[in-house]
Order: C-alpha cells, then sequence, then structure tokens
C-alpha cells in the first residue's frame, strides 16, 4: 500500500483589535482573505485586546466589543473546527512573551515605528508605554505560534519587520527558538477608503457615519451611503488617477464581483454615476447580509459562543504553552517544578 505523506500545512496567524465594529475594509481587506486561506493552511486569528488597551477604552465596551469582535469572525465565516479562533487576553503567553521581548527590543527601534509616532501625536495625553512597547507585544503574537505567514495590511510592515528582526536576534543568541515569520500582503485584499474623503482609509473610527460601512449596516443604509459617496464632476466610471471616489467605489465593485476594472468601465459606459453607486451599493448589501444575520443570531447564543471562545483559548494556550516554557528555559528563568 501506497504510503501518503501528510505536508504539514503552513501556519497563518493574524488579529484584529475589538475597538469597535468592522467596516466593509476589515471585510474586503483582511477577514474575507482570512476566511479564504482556511483550508490550505493551518489558521490561527485572535482579537487583539491587549492591544486596545493602548488607547483609553470605556471598560465595558471594550468587553461588549471583544465579544462582537469574536462573534463577527464566526459570522464571516472563520470556522473554530478548521481554524484557532481565539481572544488574546485569554492566553497569559502573550503578556508575558511580550515581556521578554520587549527587552530585547531597543527604544531607538520602536522609536522609529510610524504608528507610534502617528499614534502620539493623537493621544498627546496619554503616550503610555504600551503604545511604545506595541511592537514587541504584536511580535510575541507572532512568534508563540511559530507563524509562518501573517497576512496584515501595509500599515503593518514595519511591525512585521520588526518581528523578524526579533526572531533573528532571539535565536542568534539562544538558537532556534522561533519560527522568522514572513509578511502575506495579499494581492486580493482590497484596501476600501473613506467613501468621504476618498484620499483617507475608511475607518470604524471615523465621526462621520457616512464615510464608513459598517459590516452590520441594513441594506438601506448600506444604498444610502453609498448613494452619498463622493466622487468626481465628470460622468465616466474608469480607473485613473484624480478619480479617487470612483477608483475605491470600482476596487469595492471588483473585489465583490471579481470583475476586472475595464470589464465595470464597459458595464456602465454611458450609465452615469446613480447607477453605478446603486449597483455598488446592492453587492456590497448582498454580501453583507448574510454576515450580519449570522451575527444577529450566534450574539443570541452566548453559551456557544463562550464554549467556542474557551475552548479557543485552550488550544491556543497548548500550542503557546510550548514556546514561552522553551524560551523562558533559554533566558534562565527558574522553572517552578
Ligand atoms: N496590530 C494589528 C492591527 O492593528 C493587530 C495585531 C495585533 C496583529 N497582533 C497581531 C496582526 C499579530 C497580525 C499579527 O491591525
Amino acid at each position: 500500500m501506497e504510503q501518503q505523506r501528510q505536508e504539514k500545512k503552513q501556519v497563518i496567524l493574524s488579529g484584529i483589535q475589538p475597538t469597535g465594529v468592522f467596516t466593509l475594509g476589515n471585510y474586503l481587506g483582511a477577514v474575507r482573505n482570512w476566511r479564504a486561506m482556511q483550508d490550505e493552511f493551518d489558521c490561527a486569528y485572535f482579537v487583539a485586546d491587549l492591544h486596545s488597551l493602548t488607547v483609553r477604552q470605556d471598560p465595558a465596551e471594550l468587553k461588549k466589543h471583544s465579544l462582537e469582535a469574536f462573534a463577527l469572525l464566526l459570522a464571516a465565516g472563520i470556522d473554530p473546527e478548521k481554524s484557532l479562533v481565539f481572544i488574546q487576553s485569554h492566553v497569559p503567553a502573550h503578556a508575558e512573551l511580550g515581556w521578554i521581548l520587549s527587552c530585547y527590543t531597543q527604544f531607538g527601534e520602536l522609536s522609529r515605528m510610524t504608528q507610534f509616532k502617528d499614534k502620539s501625536a493623537k493621544h498627546k495625553d496619554n503616550i503610555n508605554a504600551g503604545l511604545f512597547d506595541y511592537p514587541s507585544l504584536m511580535a510575541a503574537d507572532i512568534l508563540l505560534y511559530q507563524a509562518d505567514l501573517v497576512p496584515v495590511g501595509a500599515d503593518q510592515r514595519q511591525h512585521l519587520e520588526l518581528t523578524r528582526d526579533l526572531a533573528i536576534r532571539f535565536n542568534g543568541i539562544y538558537g532556534d527558538v522561533f519560527k522568522v515569520p514572513d509578511g502575506y500582503y495579499s494581492k486580493n485584499g482590497a484596501r476600501v477608503m473613506s467613501l468621504q474623503d476618498p484620499t483617507k482609509k475608511m475607518s470604524k473610527s471615523d465621526t462621520n457615519q457616512n464615510a464608513f460601512i459598517s459590516i452590520l449596516d441594513e441594506p438601506a443604509v448600506i444604498i444610502n451611503k453609498f448613494k452619498r459617496a463622493v466622487t468626481d464632476s465628470e460622468t465616466e466610471v474608469a480607473f485613473r488617477e484624480g478619480k479617487d471616489g470612483i477608483n475605491n467605489l470600482m476596487t469595492i465593485y471588483s473585489a465583490i464581483t471579481g470583475k476586472t476594472m475595464d470589464e465595470i468601465t464597459a458595464e456602465f459606459s454611458g450609465r452615469g454615476y446613480g447607477d453605478f453607486k446603486m449597483a455598488v451599493g446592492t453587492c456590497v448589501a448582498e454580501t453583507l447580509t448574510p454576515i450580519r444575520e449570522e451575527f444577529s443570531h450566534l450574539m443570541k447564543d452566548r453559551a456557544y459562543l463562550q464554549e467556542a471562545y474557551r475552548k479557543g483559548a485552550e488550544t491556543a494556550a497548548y500550542v503557546a504553552g510550548k514556546t514561552i516554557a522553551k524560551v523562558k528555559k533559554k533566558v534562565g528563568l527558574l522553572p517552578v517544578k
């Protein structure tokens, strides 16, 4: 009998902060691709609640958003039977390795992080050590699971580079402890911009509600927001420089329908922006409706959600536990037994 060699799948890991309901941008740019990778890879996805503490949070809101973020991942098709799904703070090894790695991260390196510079400019009254040290915790998240590939947006590329540097540095001192991960910058990860200012990334913290589509918006709301989307004074649906609003709508439409920009231009030639906006709004509403429905179904079943994140935490603790035990031994921490 021919023996089939079981290839070990590559490990994918990514996290998302629970700072509010996800947007269409989070979905098309990240979570939808996470779902698609579940068969090909060994995936771990988590709600990065510890990272959210770097900006002051209302405790009740954070708790609510963490549960919702977990439910949204499941509603969007992340299957806890196939993938490891969990909440970061449920697995103490993250904080432990975060601390240890922070002792191997240089002040100068952290000072160069553009996200730190941006966020400290934005939150001048709360430039805390956690905000500064955020990348060491993120490195811990990744290295604990010996991830091969980390799907992240361009804004996290610098953090991923630092993670690689830390892994290489640590391995250089102590031998092979960590897998050195690669970034996974998917071609399919649409970068969705604000509907009101298409030069800015779509953000769930935008004060203008019309600027973003929440994954939980009702169809009528979605269509309305697209109707109001900022475009330009021309009439041609074409992807080119200077047409940021139309480019953004075309990106969204293309991400959902799989049509190319040329096909979209041909489809709407001579039809004007009104028709195009309607078509984009309709396909977005159709895509998000099943997720919204599944989300509301899940949120009514707390026992199921609790059991799902409890199991996730258990498995994550097991996997992460192997790495953290090795690290502690290598650096010389005295074992309790
Ligand atoms: N910093 C990421 C973000 O804000 C979230 C995150 C935390 C993450 N830890 C991670 C992403 C580990 C990938 C891997 O988008």
